[in-house]
């Protein structure tokens, strides 16, 4: 259950080391902040009694990205435990992560791959979210990714999403980003897409930057947001109503002014 104080509005910011000091000191901050849980879990010293700070100041999310929910590995049940208590020290209720696999045979990739659009992958990767979340004792939340090459399965996309959602009971971590980098790569309409989509499981919206390679366009979460992805981010919110979006940034950070001025932006885009 998640406590009427912590529950997420407005727009938030993925939390950095680079400007974690900042964020306490700071006049402006956005409304919540999400952090990557492997990131800070065995942290001590001074970055965590700043999380611990922040805690007391602003909701917490956790995006995790390890747990490889797509793997046909068993799910790392240390892992998972180690990761509760984390949860539960920091009262943080949502925890999403994204519909792929990052490991293989015990070993780690470091790198998020697509799962098959079958349905047998639906049913195999639904046992293992329901898994994840007896241990957890908190509903998962997944989110789409970015793909450089179309995994095999008869089903579209979309379907496949609405499809794990409806067999495992999820919640939608809807990258519109993700879905815009995908359009281009794979050559659809990233409206139809978002349309497509169970709208009604979406329980908060990533937004990030991409830089583009000659044809190929390339999820670095490395650049400023574009105006492309801001009109489907407004398509969006036309169709979901008002639900917390989150602003990622994980390469090239700029100085944390900067990334409260495009926080300041998805605002307006939010409130129109
Ligand atoms: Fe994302």
């Amino acid at each position: 259950m998640i406590r009427v104080m912590d529950r997420i509005s407005g727009v938030g910011l993925g939390l950095r080391y680079s400007f974690a000091g900042e964020v306490l000191d700071s006049e402006f901050a956005p409304s919540w902040f999400e952090i990557a849980p492997e990131n800070w879990m065995g942290r001590g010293g001074f970055f965590r009694r700043t999380l611990e700070r922040i805690r007391e100041r602003f909701p917490l999310v956790c995006h995790g990205l390890s747990l490889s929910i797509g793997s046909p590995d068993p799910i790392n049940l240390n892992f998972l435990k180690e990761l509760k208590s984390f949860l539960d020290r920091f009262e943080i209720e949502i925890y999403s992560e994204h519909i792929s696999f990052s490991s293989l045979g015990g070993s780690y990739l470091h790198d998020l791959f697509p799962l098959p659009f079958t349905e047998e992958a639906v049913r195999r990767v639904s046992r293992k979210i329901k898994e994840v979340e007896e241990v957890l004792e908190r509903s998962l939340v997944l989110e789409n990714i970015s793909y450089y090459w179309r995994p095999p399965g008869k089903m579209e996309e979309w379907e496949f999403i609405n499809a794990l959602l409806e067999e495992s009971g999820a919640g939608l971590l809807l990258d519109v980003n993700n879905v815009y980098v995908n359009s281009v790569n794979h050559g659809y309409d990233p409206y139809e897409f978002i349309e497509r989509l169970d709208l009604s499981r979406v329980v908060y919206i990533h937004v990030a930057g991409h830089e583009r390679f000659g044809r190929i366009v390339v999820d670095t979460h490395g650049a400023p947001t574009i105006e492309e992805v801001h009109r489907l981010l407004r398509f969006t919110l036309e169709r979901t109503g008002p639900v917390p979006v989150l602003l990622e940034r994980d390469n090239n950070i700029p100085p944390y002014g900067e990334l409260l001025e495009e926080v300041g932006k998805l605002e307006k885009i939010c409130h129109v």
